[in-house]
């Protein structure tokens, strides 16, 4: 196969030049098209070297050749490893004013990005609009992953690793679709997601709630569904925009669960019938222990009123101790501790005495995690070690965890 490899200026170029011998070994004829940016990153001698292919970055090389189509033309491919948030705003606009960008207008084969940059640049709204152009236009997105970045921060920005990058291009060459796979990743796989937040009486009026959306929860149901999952969705209080969301989509049973108590009963029935239990609710962890009858008024409170607050079951527990062979049962952990070493010890610590295979770990406070669009979810696996880091729309961070737990549960 005739394979273009677009590389442009960001620190992340190095890391290309294993891709490119990746993609050398498996037999395809590689070309490199470096920006001239690039080039200030790793030299020309290098990509020459390891492509075993002349390497020019303008249109004016080798006119006789008419590289500035002929190249384009000829690819089964082209990957762009690093795209910088400078190309991609260039491709979206569909500027060909160097030879990457004229192979990339030349050609009707498919396009693979690989966006590296810093957590800001990736976050700008410019930025966001452009790669939202090029997923319309079916270019391929991969990545970026959350990690550390060049300037000792952390976050969303790192470029997928090599590996990674390698593995989607060689499916596409093979004829695989990575996104069909996806999409039947879940085929036929019986699913419960525990989805809001449960709210304890105090009397018929009054309850002791929490600040759950349930974005998360059915983010994770419908990522489900949409990949071939029968999902049921154990649904605690949301947010009336979410409880519509949940309600079209055709592949997902809802039982509704006001309390512990009750969310608790619904999933010891609904669990043994399960293959993969996401437990995303945020379950009271207290209830009060006389909810009165009546509604309380201040004429028999004199001033304050007392509660006795008592622990609710614990419905996850419950549900690791029931668990049937082949099942995978994934927590879910609020913290709000902001020391990040400490918050990851405390959800290794969780996920062995909760004894579920996957804790995915939510940092929340007063203006994180909750009723928000985007979230961050680290994900803890069996060994203690961290699987993923992810940032992004709540489905995303959805999505990242169904890979995961088909990680885990090796299909
Ligand atoms: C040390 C250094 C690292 C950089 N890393 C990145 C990066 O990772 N992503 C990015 O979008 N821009 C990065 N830039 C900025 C780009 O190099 C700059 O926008 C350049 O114009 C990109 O050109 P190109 O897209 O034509 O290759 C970096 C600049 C420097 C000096």
């Amino acid at each position: 196969m005739f394979v273009l490899v677009g590389v442009t200026g960001g620190i992340a170029a190095y890391k290309t030049v294993h891709l490119v011998r990746a993609l050398v070994l498996d037999g395809h004829e590689v070309h490199v098209i470096p920006t001239e940016d690039a080039l200030r990153f790793v030299g020309r001698p290098t990509w020459e070297a390891i492509s075993r292919h002349p390497v020019t970055t303008s249109v004016h090389d080798d006119v006789a050749q008419v590289r500035h189509v002929a190249l384009g033309q000829q690819a089964d491919l082209i990957v762009v490893a690093p795209a910088t948030a400078n190309f991609l705003a260039k491709f979206a606009a569909g500027l060909a004013d160097d030879l990457l960008g004229t192979s990339l207008l030349a050609t009707t084969a498919p396009v693979v990005v690989a966006p590296a940059m810093h957590t800001e640049m990736w976050r700008h709204p410019a930025t966001t609009q452009n790669v939202e152009v090029l997923r319309a236009r079916g270019v391929h997105v991969i990545g970026p992953d959350s990690g550390a970045l060049t300037g000792g921060d952390v976050g969303p920005g790192r470029m997928s690793e090599p590996d990674a990058i390698h593995a989607y291009v060689a499916g596409l060459l093979a004829g695989e679709d990575p996104e069909g796979t996806r999409a039947k990743s879940l085929d036929g796989v019986r699913v419960l997601v525990t989805a809001g937040g449960t709210r304890e009486p105090i009397d018929p009026v009054r309850y002791i709630g929490n600040r759950s959306s349930g974005k998360q929860g059915i983010a994770v149901a419908t990522a489900a569904a949409d990949r071939g999952a029968e999902v049921t969705v154990v649904l605690a209080h949301v947010d009336s925009d979410v409880l519509r969301e949940a309600s079209a989509h055709r592949s997902i049973t809802l039982e509704r669960a006001g309390t512990a108590a009750e969310l608790g009963d619904a999933v010891a029935r609904l669990a043994p019938s399960a293959d993969v239990i996401v437990m995303a609710a945020a379950v009271a962890d207290y209830r009060v222990e006389d909810a009165s009858e009546t509604k309380i008024s201040k004429d028999s409170t004199d001033g304050a009123l007392h509660l006795t607050l008592v622990e609710t079951a614990d419905v996850l527990a419950a549900t690791t101790a029931a668990r049937r062979t082949g099942q995978t049962i994934v927590g879910f952990a609020a913290e709000t501790e902001p020391d990040p070493d400490i918050r990851i010890e405390r959800a290794r610590r969780k996920r062995e005495r909760k004894g579920v295979d996957i804790l995915a770990l939510n940092e929340v406070g007063w203006t994180k995690g909750f009723e928000s669009t985007d979230n961050t979810l680290s994900l803890i696996g069996a060994d203690g070690a961290v699987l993923a880091t992810v940032s992004g729309t709540k489905r995303e961070t959805a999505e990242a965890l169904w890979d995961a737990v088909l990680a885990v549960r090796g299909t």
